[in-house]
């Protein structure tokens, strides 16, 4: 029986199977992502070619320890294919994400991506999303006000992200608001609802974006799944 981390070491090392010489990637963040930027530095210093764009600073600086080149989303034209974990997957292939933080340019990145894969353990694996708490980025001024009105709205609780006794402050100056729906029964509605409060930024609601879902197993097994 592998550990959760050995599966998200075997998932990254097989997700590095799908990038190709000279391809225009994009790469996102988190614990199983991790182990693919390790496996990158080794395929680069092997000859391995590709142009990175990243998702996060944390994704950034691995890239630096790897000696790993990266540009900006605006300096590329398009990007052939993203890589990137989740916090949930449901049967259709929506997705929760954002549990590391870094939504907002997970989805900026990923939705300029002619592919998106995802790589989780199968714990990550739903029928419906929402036990995992949905995080929402929202801008700093005003947002106990978006707090109380998703709160109310939908008569769930929602909590302030915090690091070490203080507001969690993302790559972009944001604050998360952590939403406890249980349910999410129709993701791409709540996605488009949740948007039209002032002052929301962006959800970790990623519906019909992922085009292969790529599951480990603890018995040793990978599973892709194309949608
Ligand atoms: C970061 C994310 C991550 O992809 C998600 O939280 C999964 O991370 P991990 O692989 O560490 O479980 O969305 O914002």
């Amino acid at each position: 029986m592998l550990t959760q981390d050995d599966i998200k070491q075997k998932l990254g090392i097989f997700a590095a199977d799908f990038i190709k010489q000279d391809m225009f990637i994009g790469l996102g963040t988190g614990s199983t992502v991790y182990y693919l930027l390790r496996e990158l530095g080794k395929r680069k210093k092997d000859g391995l070619h590709f142009t990175a764009v990243c998702t996060s600073v944390q994704t950034q600086n691995i890239l630096k320890e790897e000696d790993i080149a990266f540009v900006t989303l605006d300096d590329v034209e398009k990007l052939q294919l993203a890589i990137d974990g989740a916090d949930e997957v449901d049967i259709n292939g929506n997705l929760i994400k954002g549990g590391g933080g870094a939504l907002l340019q997970e989805k900026i990145v990923e939705s300029n991506a002619d592919e998106l894969i995802i790589i989780v353990d199968e714990k990550k694996n739903v029928e419906t999303l929402g036990a995992f708490p949905l995080p929402v980025e929202v801008i700093r001024f005003g947002w106990k006000q978006v707090q109380q009105k998703i709160e109310n709205r939908y008569n769930i609780k929602v909590a302030l992200r915090t690091k070490d006794g203080k507001p969690f402050i993302t790559d972009h100056q944001h604050f998360i608001l952590d939403c406890y729906f249980n349910s999410i029964p129709n993701p791409a509605q709540l996605n488009t609802d949740l948007h039209l409060l002032p002052g929301v930024v962006e959800t970790g609601l990623f519906t019909g974006m992922a085009t292969q879902i790529v599951t480990g197993y603890s018995n040793g097994n990978i599973a892709v799944r194309d949608l």
